[in-house]
């Protein structure tokens, strides 16, 4: 059997500027009340055109779900979708996979599933810092809002070295797309070479 084609993996997000994609109690109104314009680099629906496979940890699936009555609600993704979580298996819709600790581990599967095309990390941060250790986060794309808001959900779990490709503005939102380079690896001054 032929190995798949490896796809990109991309997180492609909203942040505040201190670095959260969430506040402490999972809520977004800070990112939904601020005007968007129709200058995007990359909009969402572009995003998605090349979106073969999804990811997401299961506080960001639950988030969706509970908002399937408001227009920024219900999964309405078509593409598979890699569930990360630790609970007991549960019923879930078509085309929803449950699956558990390291991404290597599902590397196949979420490729499969891609066929070629992207794979979409949509979050949280310490996922998609996983993603990031296992060698597969090839790109963050963020908005960023113009608010702060001091805690919450860590926009990226860990230390990494990003490299700037392209940036703009949309409405109040700063957007900036990087490169992800890696895990920065910075060894303790006592042990560098003398
Ligand atoms: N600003 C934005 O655009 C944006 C984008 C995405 C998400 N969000 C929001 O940001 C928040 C993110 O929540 P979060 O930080 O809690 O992250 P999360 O990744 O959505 O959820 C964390 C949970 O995912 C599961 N999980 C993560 N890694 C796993 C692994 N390797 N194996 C098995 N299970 C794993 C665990 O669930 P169990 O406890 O079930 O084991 C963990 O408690 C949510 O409120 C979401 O709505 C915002």
């Amino acid at each position: 059997m032929t190995a798949p084609t490896r796809p990109t993996y991309r997180f492609y997000t909203a942040t505040s500027l201190d670095g959260f994609l969430a506040d402490e109690h999972d809520s977004l109104d800070w990112l939904l009340s601020q005007p968007t314009g129709d200058q995007s680099i990359l909009p969402m629906d572009d995003f998605m055109a090349g979106v073969g496979a999804i990811v997401t940890g299961r506080t960001t699936f639950d988030w969706v779900q509970s908002h399937a009555d408001t227009v920024e609600g219900a999964w309405v993704f078509t593409q598979p979708t890699f569930l990360f979580t630790h609970r007991a298996p549960t019923q879930l819709p078509d085309g929803i996979t449950q699956v558990s600790d390291s991404p290597a581990e599902h590397r196949t599967a979420i490729e499969e599933a891609a066929q070629g095309k992207d794979v979409w990390i949509v979050g949280g941060g310490d996922l998609a810092a996983e993603f990031a250790r296992a060698g597969m986060l090839d790109e963050l794309f963020v908005s960023i809002a113009p608010v702060t808001l001091g805690t919450g959900r860590p926009l990226l779990g860990g230390r990494f070295d990003l490299d700037l490709q392209e940036h703009g503005v949309n409405g109040a939102l700063l957007e900036a797309r990087y490169a992800v380079v890696g895990e920065r690896d910075r060894p303790p001054r006592a042990t560098m070479a003398p």
